[in-house]
């Protein structure tokens, strides 16, 4: 982690003035009521922060700064091996224009800055991008009009239309209160600007806060233009202060993401019952169906079908292959072709070949599982190299663990494991052996060769049952 306020390697784009980006997250969030810091919640499975920082890091900051408040260890912690952020505490918090005075030391007086909130997390690049253009030759705010425009500070303009100054509900008068075009929060600064103004910031309004609107007076006061952008998407300007809102930018971050999917030619039976917490890449013909959850990076390759409540977490599924319903997938590979569940577990490890099929309540763990190998009902395999067109039996379990130690199963080609067998590692089945149903193998069994553990079947004619008194009256 970074501490000292030291320039960054040159990583503007030619085409773009470099920048710094501040990101105020010092704000308590107690109405999350929440253990966890509010930035750290996440959003599609990133902390809503990680939102923000690739949104700044795709405009090619120059000092990338977040302000964190007390108590917000744990927030700078979760980024600590990130090295181009600064952090800045800001404790007592006074408000978002001492929260940006704070950090005018780590930042670079000849360029721009643009302010951002980290509880605003799905502000675009593209918003952002429309912003700078307004900011060229003055100050520049993101605004929006909203038929609804209470809790925000109000654009006050001039009869020309010119932005004149930012005024908080809590200060407005009647008439102001009427302005439905509201101030984002989220602006961009003139090289130097901040400098002066932020020094001469007075807390004496409603809330007794330094706040950073304040500015715009300031601005229009020198002489400076004062322009405004719109967002592309009213929601991009939402914020997060509670779970309510928590969920429903969740949801719409969602529908985005399906949009993207759609649009890039997946088939999702509905786009509303899909849940991305991570990357989701998709080749072309590719079905899910409804209520899976994708977790880290997940790869579906052409024509693979995916159905209904699976949850697939860092995984490669290759061309063709189907997983069927209520499926559990994690840190695993799937053939081309393969077929899994439904109800199949593939746990850390678990790679299947071609045309490899997993049945239900089959459960596999670091083992592969060669092509067109199949364990179709109630299996564990664990630790264990399985050939080629083997089959392995309903209830077989591989024995891996005495306890202490993990070993490993052995099985050879095209060998066939019986229903009910056990496996106890470290064992070998050899190329093309039979198991009897219901073997313990201890050891190892032989190629071509029938292996059976289990006692010769013998009958007792002249048994009889036990009959209860009752029945013999
Ligand atoms: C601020 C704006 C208001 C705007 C609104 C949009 C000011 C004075 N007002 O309102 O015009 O409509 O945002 O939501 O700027 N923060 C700090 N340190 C502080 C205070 C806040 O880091 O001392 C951070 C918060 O974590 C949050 C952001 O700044 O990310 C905004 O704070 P919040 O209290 O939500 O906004 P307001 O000041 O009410
Ligand atoms: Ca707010």
């Amino acid at each position: 982690m970074r501490m000292a306020c030291a320039s960054l390697p040159e990583s503007a784009l030619p085409d773009e003035t470099p920048r710094n980006i501040v990101i105020l997250a010092a704000g308590q969030g107690k109405r999350m009521r929440a253990s966890l810091p509010k930035v750290l919640h996440p959003l599609g499975g990133k902390p809503m922060l990680q939102h923000v920082l690739e949104t700044a890091r795709a405009l090619r900051p120059r000092h990338l700064v977040v302000v964190y408040g007390h108590g917000g260890e744990a927030v700078r912690a979760a980024w600590q091996a990130e090295n181009d952020l600064l952090w800045v505490l800001q404790a007592p918090q006074l408000g978002t224009g001492h929260a940006l005075r704070k950090t005018l030391p780590c930042l670079d007086p000849a360029l721009p800055t643009l302010v951002l909130y980290g509880d605003v997390p799905l502000v675009s690049p593209a918003t952002l991008r429309a912003l700078l253009a307004e900011a060229r030759e003055g100050l520049a705010l993101l605004t929006a009009r909203l038929p609804d425009p209470r809790g925000y500070g109000r654009i006050v303009r001039d009869q020309a239309g010119k932005i004149r100054a930012i005024v908080e509900e809590k200060d407005a008068s009647e008439a102001e209160r009427r302005i439905d075009e509201i101030n984002t929060g989220i602006m961009a600064l003139p090289a130097t600007a901040p400098w002066r103004w932020l020094a001469a910031l007075s807390s004496r309004n409603a809330q007794g806060e330094y706040y950073l609107t304040d500015v715009v007076a300031q601005a229009v006061a020198e002489g400076v233009p004062v322009r405004s952008a719109a967002p592309a998407h009213l929601w991009e300007i939402e914020g997060v202060n509670d779970k309510a809102q928590l969920a429903r930018l969740e949801r719409i971050h969602q529908r985005h993401r399906a949009q993207s999917l759609m649009e890039a030619g997946a088939h999702l039976l509905d786009p509303e019952r899909i849940d991305i917490r991570g990357d989701l890449v998709c080749g072309q013909d590719v079905r899910i169906d409804v209520g899976v959850v994708f977790e880290g990076r997940v790869v579906l390759e052409d024509g693979v079908t995916v159905g209904p409540y699976c949850v697939i977490r860092d995984a490669v599924i290759h061309a063709g292959a189907r997983i069927a319903a209520f499926s559990h997938i994690d840190g695993a590979r799937v053939g081309a072709h393969a077929v899994v569940g439904p109800y199949a577990r593939l746990r850390p490890g678990a790679e299947l070949g071609e045309h490899a099929h997993v049945g239900n309540f089959v459960e596999i763990k670091q083992s592969r599982l060669g092509a067109h190998s199949k364990a179709n009902h109630l299996a564990y395999v664990g630790d264990a190299e399985v050939g080629q067109r083997v089959n392995i039996g309903a209830g077989v379990i591989t024995c891996n663990y005495d306890g202490v130690n993990k070993s490993r199963t052995v099985i050879e080609d095209d060998a066939f494991i019986g229903s009910d067998s056990q496996l106890v590692a470290p064992v070998r089945v050899g190329r093309g052996a039979t198991l009897g149903a219901g073997t313990t193998l201890t050891r190892d069994a032989p190629p071509e060769a029938l292996t059976v553990s289990r006692p010769r079947q013998t009958t007792l004619p002249a048994w009889k049952r036990p009959q209860k008194e009752t029945d013999q009256t």
